[in-house]
């Protein structure tokens, strides 16, 4: 890309997001708009939309990676687009996924990860996924002087441990499970939990006994935010889509229609054309053609 074709970031509003800031919209009951980005010229589209957390998800795994799952995504892999979305934002805050496998196994593996992200990736905060050992995880990190988010509901990370990808907290135990685990998770220290896949008669009555900040995916509309993925928001992603998704423009078809008519000017030899092409002085032009013709 140019640097006369980038966008400017955050044209909407300079000011970073602040944690403070993030409480405050909860306190005025102004709702919170989190998506995720994986690549810089996201994040900084994000961040001119005025977004206020941009999540590295995992599900870099599935949309950008082309993985079945998020299970094997590594810590290099996502270090590698959080450092690149890093770069695109001015204002939004930076949240990075703590992938499966690298912060589950001791508080010293969650925090020497969760600083990799801080320090290498650039990242403001990190999340991890479940309750269970990660309250604990969440409970080192934030001691270690890092922002953490909880993931509640369904967690693709443990999705086969769940019966697969389906909605969670259907039943009084489990939403009452839930509940606790929420709870638990405030009390380690998250300063948000992301609800996915959860009934809106369940998030809408857990929410009121949580002060710290809760976002929602397929969790109704009770919780001070949401979040979505961006290949799906944009429709991008070829392929079925969860119930909670709706899709606010169909950016794949622009993009099959862009690359499939640069493909057709290619071939009727219509591309490239005089306007996208150098020129040589034609006295240079001359020299050139004689001292070739000299080559034989
Ligand atoms: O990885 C991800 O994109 C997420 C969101 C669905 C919250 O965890």
């Amino acid at each position: 890309m140019s640097a006369a074709g980038r966008p400017k970031a955050a044209a909407a509003e300079e000011r970073p997001v602040t944690l403070t800031a993030l409480a405050q919209s909860k306190a005025s009951d102004r709702p919170v708009v989190m998506v995720t980005a994986y690549d810089y010229p996201s994040a900084l589209i994000a961040d001119q939309a005025g977004v206020d957390l941009v999540l590295v998800g995992d599900s870099a795994a599935n949309v950008v990676l082309g993985y079945e799952s998020t299970v094997p995504v590594s810590v290099d892999e996502l270090l590698v687009l959080t450092k690149a979305v890093r770069r695109g934002l001015r204002r939004a805050l930076l949240v990075a996924d703590l992938p499966f496998g690298s912060y589950e196994a001791s508080d010293l593996e969650a925090v020497h990860t969760a600083q990799r992200f801080v320090k290498e990736g650039g990242a403001d905060a990190v999340k991890l996924e479940r309750a269970g050992t990660s309250i604990d995880r969440a409970r080192a990190i934030v001691a270690a002087g890092i922002p953490v988010v909880g993931h509640l509901g369904l967690t693709p990370q443990a999705a086969t441990a769940l019966g697969g990808y389906r909605a969670q907290g259907r039943t009084a135990d489990q939403a009452e499970q839930l509940a606790k685990d929420a709870v638990a998770l405030q009390d380690a220290g998250c300063f948000a939990i992301v609800f996915e896949a959860v009934p809106a008669a369940v998030t809408e009555l857990i929410v009121p006994r949580l002060s710290c900040l809760t976002i929602g995916i397929g969790a109704g509309p009770a919780t001070d935010g949401q979040v979505l993925v961006w290949h799906d928001l944009l429709g991008i992603t070829d392929g079925s889509l969860a119930k909670f998704v709706r899709t606010f423009a169909d950016v794949r078809t622009e993009m099959l229609r862009g690359v499939t008519a640069y493909a057709d000017a290619v071939r009727a030899r219509e591309f490239p054309s005089t306007e996208h092409t150098y020129a040589i002085p034609a006295d240079e032009l001359a020299d050139l053609t004689v001292r070739l013709a000299h080559l034989g």
